[in-house]
Order: structure tokens, then sequence, then C-alpha cells
């Protein structure tokens, strides 16, 4: 299988659910270095990377990213819950192998706050999808998508909850065939 490393900028959880499904994960790397899922990757002996790219520029942050990745031997980039666009020229260094993980069933929803404008647009289905990062923001190829239903009630926060639920199903699924093929 591919040796992967993950981009998070936050919780982590998706993170979690890759290691734990044994996806080989030889980096964790975050824009956030205090994202809380570093520490967690941490205390399972998997080496992490943190850097800001505040007060140096994306430029020289992504060329640091790019050598962490590649000196951890890193063949496949997983982003979960990493919050930043990635430049047209990481993207095309890393062509066909960065995937991501998106809370929507795209092509619906691309970008943020996905759940509330699936409440809002009164969808009677939500999901998750797995999809290659192109240049076109959450736009690549789809590798796999998962439903779950909007419920009677439902808020951002629950309906958030029950696609994360999915999400955790779907994307070691995904990601397992897509490094060992
Ligand atoms: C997940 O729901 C993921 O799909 C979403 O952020 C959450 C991260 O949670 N990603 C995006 O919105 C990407 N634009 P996690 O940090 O617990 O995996």
């Amino acid at each position: 299988a591919k040796t992967v490393g993950i981009l998070i900028s936050g919780r982590g959880s998706n993170m979690m659910a890759l290691v734990e499904a044994g996806i080989p994960v030889a980096l964790v790397a975050s824009d956030k270095p205090d994202a809380a899922g570093l520490g967690w990757a941490r205390g399972r002996g998997i080496a992490t990377f943190a850097l800001s790219p505040k007060g140096i520029g994306k430029a020289a942050y992504e060329a640091q990213l790019d050598a962490a990745l590649r000196e951890a031997g890193c063949e496949v980039i997983a982003l979960a819950g990493y919050m930043r666009l990635l430049s047209d020229a990481f993207v095309a260094r890393w062509r066909d192998r960065i995937v991501n993980i998106h809370p929507s069933l795209l092509p619906k929803y691309k970008g943020l706050d996905t759940h509330a404008r699936a409440i809002t647009a009164g969808d009677a289905v939500a999901g998750c999808s797995v999809h290659i990062v192109t240049e076109e923001l959450d736009g690549g190829a789809l590798l796999g998508q998962a439903e779950v239903p909007v419920l009677a009630g439902d808020t951002p926060d629950t309906l958030a909850a029950r696609v994360l639920a999915a999400e955790h199903r779907l994307y070691p699924q995904i990601l397992k065939e897509f490094v060992t093929r």
C-alpha cells in the first residue's frame, strides 16, 4: 500500500478513523499548530508537522509542508478537515495523489456551511463525498459517497453529527482502495 500523509486543521476525527482502520500513515500535518488531532497522532507514535502560513506566506508554508511530506515518504495526501485551499502549484506537484472528504453529496454544496444549506433547501437526503483534489474547489473526480437522511427538526449540528459518522465509515474504505490500487 502507498504511504499516506494526512492534513488536518482541527479535531481530526476523520484522521483518527483512517489511522484506526490500518491505513499506513507516515505523517499528520496541520496548518494550525494547536489542532487537537496533532496530540492524538503524537500519542500514537505518528510523526507530526505543524506550521502556520501566517507570517511566512503561503508559498513558503507549502514548500515546507511539501518537504515534510516527501521526507516522511508520503506517496498520497489525505485531506481530513483541512480548511485551507492548496495552491495550484501544490496540487500540480501531487497530481491525482491528493484526496479529500467533503461533508455533502457533491456536486451539491461545495465550500462551507454544507449542512445549513442542505436543511434550508429542504433536502431529504444529505451525506459525504470522497474525491480527488484538483484546482477546482471540491470539484475533482468522485471516488465514493455515503448518504444519510435529513430528519425533521435537524439543526446543522445534529445533521453534521450524522454525516460525520458516515464519513468515519466511508473515508477508510475508499482510501484503502485508493492506496492499494
Ligand atoms: C468533517 O466533517 C469534514 O468532512 C469537513 O470538516 C470536518 C472535519 O472534522 N471538511 C470540510 O468541510 C472540508 N472543506 P474532523 O477534523 O473531525 O475530521
